[in-house]
């Protein structure tokens, strides 16, 4: 499905609620499975990504049953029964790497598949730490399908290059049924959301700086109540900071201090965001968010803001096309392992509308404030988040652009269009 995208005149204005995090839904489904006894789960995404990973429990014989379109009960007695097919995690990297570390110690063996996407993305990451576990994993070259031999597993030390939550969550899931302590160390604190669900489901687990402990536990089932996501949040926030005459609420954004990086950029670059109503639920900070048009200066985005942002690095690319002086974004090399190579594909595209960026082997090189002109034709590359960073880039273009392939947004916000329209 190709969409055509058109200059917004009026701005941007009212109030929207944004849809559910997709990180803790994946977490949500995967941690109450392997709790005993039933949990509501409320606002759970409608992306594709995160019904993969319902649909993959469901074939592990955890008993989920929807009560309205994003409600639902999720019945287990802690332990997971062996498959009877393969395993399709679908475009979703999450669920592979994730249910990757759940069935490396299981007493069954089981096999993960993915679409094409998927199918080309690292694996070693997750391979290798579980392997130091003792367990047992075949594929090809380390790409999908993962053919899992469940073992008893061992806790391990391990030292992580790289700051992924990914990875850390799959090795923290597979300490939770290993013999012993399993220490994991990222070089940056990445999103935390496996540590705080699974302290609130009662797992022997601690946290001191970039360093997460765990133990097997016997985890209780609990109701889980899922805020909305900030990821998603974060083409409205840029939309509003860029779009001339935009005043608008964001209601109900999941703050969590490991995933706001964003806010935090928007700030050095002098964007008008105001943070209202903070609260915590299910263990996760939360809050409505207002953001009005405003003038943008360049900043450095690197380092430890990197994990904080990661998914939001596309959009932020198209914020800095309208701020005044240069944008560096650097040490974000991973973003070449996404749903597509971000960083070749965000230059690329953003090119096409006229704006002046440079790809770096890291990251991005952003000379703004130079005026979109549109009338182009832009690729998709089988990944959401650049489907909807050149929709906002469209927002400001001077004529209309065609985005093809728009349908990959369902993967992880259905919504987006129809919110876009409330506004
Ligand atoms: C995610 C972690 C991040 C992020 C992805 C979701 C998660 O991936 O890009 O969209 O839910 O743990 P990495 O761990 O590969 O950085």
């Amino acid at each position: 499905m190709d969409k055509i995208v058109e200059k917004n005149k009026d701005g941007l204005k009212g109030e929207i609620v944004i849809p559910s995090d997709k990180s803790l839904s994946h977490r949500a489904i995967m941690i109450s499975s392997l709790a005993k006894g039933t949990a509501k789960i409320d606002n759970f995404s409608a992306g594709a990504d995160c019904h993969s990973t319902l649909n993959l429990f469901k074939k592990l014989g955890v008993d989920i049953e929807f009560k309205s379109e994003q409600s639902l009960i999720l019945k287990s007695s802690g332990n997971l029964s062996t498959p009877d097919k393969e395993l399709d995690c679908g475009n979703s990297g999450t669920t592979m790497r994730l249910v990757s570390g759940i069935l490396a110690g299981q007493n069954f063996n089981s096999v993960l598949f993915g679409d094409e996407s998927l199918s080309k993305r690292p694996m070693k990451r997750v391979i290798e730490p579980l392997s130091l576990m003792g367990a047992k994993i075949e594929s090809n070259d380390y790409k999908a399908p993962l053919k899992i031999y469940g073992q008893k597993l061992k806790g391990i030390d391990y030292n992580s290059k790289l700051a992924s939550a990914q990875v850390k969550s799959c090795v923290l899931l597979a300490g939770l049924h290993a013999e012993g302590i399993t220490s994991f160390t990222e070089p940056y604190v990445s999103r935390n959301h496996t540590e705080l669900m699974l302290e609130y489901l009662g797992a022997n687990i601690s946290v001191n700086n970039s360093t997460t402990k765990i133990e097997k536990s016997e985890l209780i089932a609990k109701d889980i109540s899922i805020c909305g996501d900030i990821s998603s949040a974060a083409f409205f926030i840029v939309a509003g900071l860029i779009v001339p005459n935009s005043d608008f609420v964001i209601k109900n954004v999941g703050l969590n201090p490991t995933r706001t990086g964003i806010l935090d950029v928007v700030k050095m670059m002098g964007g008008q965001v105001e943070i209202l109503d903070k609260r915590v639920i299910s263990n996760e900070e939360v809050g409505d968010v207002r953001v009005k048009t405003s003038d943008l200066k360049a900043c450095e985005i690197s380092g430890s803001l990197i994990p904080r942002l990661i998914d939001e690095i596309p959009v932020i690319a198209v914020m800095a096309t309208q701020a005044d002086g240069t944008t560096i974004i650097k040490d974000a090399q991973d973003l070449r392992n996404k749903e597509s190579d971000r960083i070749t594909a965000v230059v690329t595209e953003l090119r096409k509308f006229g704006a002046d960026i440079d790809e770096t082997p890291d990251g991005f090189i952003i000379n703004g404030k130079k005026s979109l002109k549109g009338d182009c034709e832009i690729e998709t590359y089988h990944d959401h988040r650049l489907a909807m960073s050149m929709y906002i880039a469209g927002l400001i273009a001077d004529k209309p652009s065609k985005i093809n392939d728009f349908q990959w947004v369902d993967i992880s916000f259905p919504e987006f269009e129809k919110l876009m329209t409330v506004l």
